[in-house]
């Protein structure tokens, strides 16, 4: 790649994760370390109203933020608490959508970046589940829902977990939400207290460890391996659990190694969850449908005893392409249930009117999803199938074949340590993916971000035209790196 193309993505890349107060200059040294304070021009605020407030904040014992800026202005300043939550600076932000948003910048600043580090199906919604959308709107349906979801969306809901995962609940036992992602992250607040566990196996979907941070709990990682094709060992889980332990949160397919997990494995996982019964499950099911025969999928509430303490997640993002009508729901025992209800009654409320019409209009398409989604499970496998085979080629490369969703977690260690011409060190996955985004105008995400540093994540959801010519970029600049020599 010629070398002002490299620069130019070196400088997009720099500048997008600089942050944006520009106009701000810094001015922490004079300000009482307690306290966070913007100043402003006061001409268009109410100076006395707003000086008075950071009066008070100065006094108030939360304020732990120690970052002031001040407005360039020439006219009179006044002041303004700027700290935040420490819940909020306890926060990670998502690397998968910052890696993106860097990935969409170069490519609008016209750098032919290959995009394939988001989580998203590049497939449109089914005509049927658009067309019934639409009706929706043009039938008037467009007014508030029943805070957990209309009554016809529950019920279709149910049919489906009964007929597909052998899990039977009432409406009343269901939560619609905007996105499987509100879902989770209510019924972590639901269920966890300040200092509970919560039990997440690595590589985790990048949202679950800072989901039980924001509800003040702790998270707890468990690794689990490439040869173990990622799938967390009850014995390790069964080392680790404790009376702090209050949930575990299971994917499969999972989101980012597509794994599946074996009905004996959950078998034995669920053996080691019965003995503790302050010990909940959250099953996040939400790439169910994206699976590669002979894999089957295993609802964990399915199995013995675990119905009573397990959160069914699910969604319609992934398998019926409709990652922006924002749509996914959770299904447990009605106690857990009446109180992930009660937060989104004081949050978002009901999810969208159109896209609960959309979404029963998806159950109806057949066991499954039908033929529209198989057709596109069968697309995800080819393309599975041809980066399996392309980066089996590669040089140190550690592959687990991925037995669902659309993802390929590739094991890239061996070439940490190397030493890069013109780019310098690549030593973990983080300056890895760096080098390819720089050097091979290919977005990937690393595996840090999962909880496993060894490994990068391919999000196949892109033609198979795109990922041939992505295999051979990202196989050229493998090509220019010289694996460290080991002793
Ligand atoms: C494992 C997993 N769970 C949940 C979600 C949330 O999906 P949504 O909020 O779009 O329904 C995602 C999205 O990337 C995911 O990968």
């Amino acid at each position: 790649m010629a070398a002002a193309a490299a620069a130019q993505i070196s400088s997009i890349v720099s500048s997008s994760s600089k942050g944006g107060a520009s106009s701000f200059r810094e001015q922490s040294s004079r300000l009482p370390t307690t306290t966070s304070c913007i100043s402003f021009s006061s001409s268009k605020l109410n100076a006395n109203l707003s000086i008075k407030s950071l009066e008070t904040r100065r006094h108030h014992k939360s304020s732990t933020v120690c970052s002031a800026v001040i407005a360039e202005s020439n006219s009179e300043q006044m002041e303004l608490d700027t700290s935040l939550s420490p819940r909020v600076n306890s926060v990670k932000p998502s690397k998968t959508v910052a890696i993106s948003d860097k990935a969409t910048a170069l490519v609008e600043a016209g750098v032919p970046v290959i995009r394939l580090a988001a989580g998203e199906p590049d497939f449109d919604t089914p005509a049927v589940i658009a067309e019934a959308g639409i009706n929706a709107i043009r039938e008037g349906y467009t007014r508030y829902t029943p805070n957990a979801g209309t009554l016809e969306l529950r019920t279709a809901i149910c049919k489906k977990l009964k007929e597909e995962n052998d899990i039977s609940y009432t409406p009343d036992q269901i939560v619609v939400s905007n996105g499987a992602k509100q879902s989770i992250l209510q019924a972590v607040l639901a269920v966890c207290s300040p200092g509970d566990e919560v039990i997440i196996p690595a590589p985790f979907w990048v949202s679950y460890p800072e989901m039980a941070r924001l509800a003040d709990a702790t998270p707890v990682i468990l690794p689990a391996s490439i040869s173990e094709n990622f799938l967390l060992d009850p014995k390790l889980l069964e080392s680790k659990l404790t009376e702090k332990s209050r949930l575990l949160i299971l994917c499969s397919p999972s989101n980012p190694t597509g794994s599946v997990y074996p009905k004996n494995v959950l078998e034995e996982i669920a053996r080691v969850v019965a003995k503790h019964p302050r010990l909940l499950v959250i099953s996040d099911e939400i790439y169910e449908h994206i699976i590669y025969s002979p894999a089957v999928h295993t609802s964990f509430a399915s199995l013995p005893g675990m119905w009573e303490r397990t959160l069914t997640v699910n969604g319609f993002s992934k398998a019926f392409a409709m990652t922006g009508w924002r749509l996914g729901y959770i299904a447990g025992p009605k106690h857990f249930i009446a109180a992930c209800n009660k937060i989104q009654s004081q949050s978002t409320s009901g999810a969208s009117s159109i896209a609960q019409k959309a979404a029963v209009a998806a159950l109806g398409m057949g066991y499954a999803g039908g033929e529209a989604v198989s057709h596109m499970v069968k697309a995800f496998r080819e393309r599975r199938d041809f980066l399996v085979a392309a980066f089996g080629e590669l040089e140190g490369v550690k592959i687990s074949e991925p037995q669902g969703a659309f993802y390929l977690f590739l094991d890239f260690s061996y070439y940490y340590g190397s030493e890069v011409d013109g780019f310098g060190l690549i030593n973990d996955s983080e300056s890895l993916c760096r080098y390819f985004l720089e050097h091979g105008q290919v977005a990937l995400v690393p595996g840090d971000a999962f909880g496993d540093d060894t490994c990068i994540r391919i999000s196949y959801a892109a033609a198979l035209s795109t990922l041939q010519a992505a295999a051979e970029r990202i196989k050229k600049a493998i090509h220019t790196i010289k694996p460290p020599v080991s002793d």
